[in-house]
């Protein structure tokens, strides 16, 4: 058996000391060790995206990412995106105003994804909004719903940046 390691993880904000086997993937060490468990474990191979999270603010497979990979660099996850007690994070409000979840098992990971979306400029039009979202699969089909709600959230991000 493989030595268990000591890592510490800048995990939405807060050092977080875990013992792992150097093995344990990001998205096990987010379930198992820190009880994050707002990512999602779908296919666990890097084809659904409902582990999406973001790594130094770009998203990232965290069923493909170790843990070990991340030290020393901020990740967050969906608790993180608001502050305890906060209002919803923009996107997140939009995905209930649209309707755009119903067993809502991958919206976590649509959710994260649609953040970096609209942050790296790729909203400009439902084309590119689904296209760059290509990545996170909705077995619930609640696809129209998400790309309204990405949508919504991009208009909101132009307004406040506008300001
Ligand atoms: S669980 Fe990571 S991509 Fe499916
Ligand atoms: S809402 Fe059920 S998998 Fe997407």
């Amino acid at each position: 058996m493989t030595d268990s390691v000591s890592l510490q993880l800048d995990i939405n904000g807060q050092m977080r000391t875990l013992k792992v086997e150097p093995r344990v993937t990001l998205l096990d060490a987010l379930r198992d060790h820190l009880d994050l468990t707002g990512t999602k474990k779908g296919c666990d191979q890097g084809q659904c995206g409902a582990c999406t999270v973001h790594v130094d603010g770009e998203r990232m497979l965290a069923c493909l990412t170790l843990a070990a990979q991340v030290e020393g660099r901020a990740v967050t996850t969906i608790e993180g995106l608001s502050a305890p007690g906060a209002d919803l994070h923009p996107v997140q409000a939009a995905f209930l105003e649209n309707d755009a979840f119903q067993c809502g098992y991958c919206t976590p990971g649509q959710i994260m994804s649609a953040v970096a979306c609209i942050r790296e400029g790729h909203a400009g039009s439902d084309a590119e909004i689904r296209e760059y979202m290509a990545g996170n699969l909705c077995r619930c089909g609640a696809y129209p719903h998400i790309v309204a709600a990405v949508r919504q959230a991009a208009a909101h991000h132009a307004t406040e940046a506008a300001r």
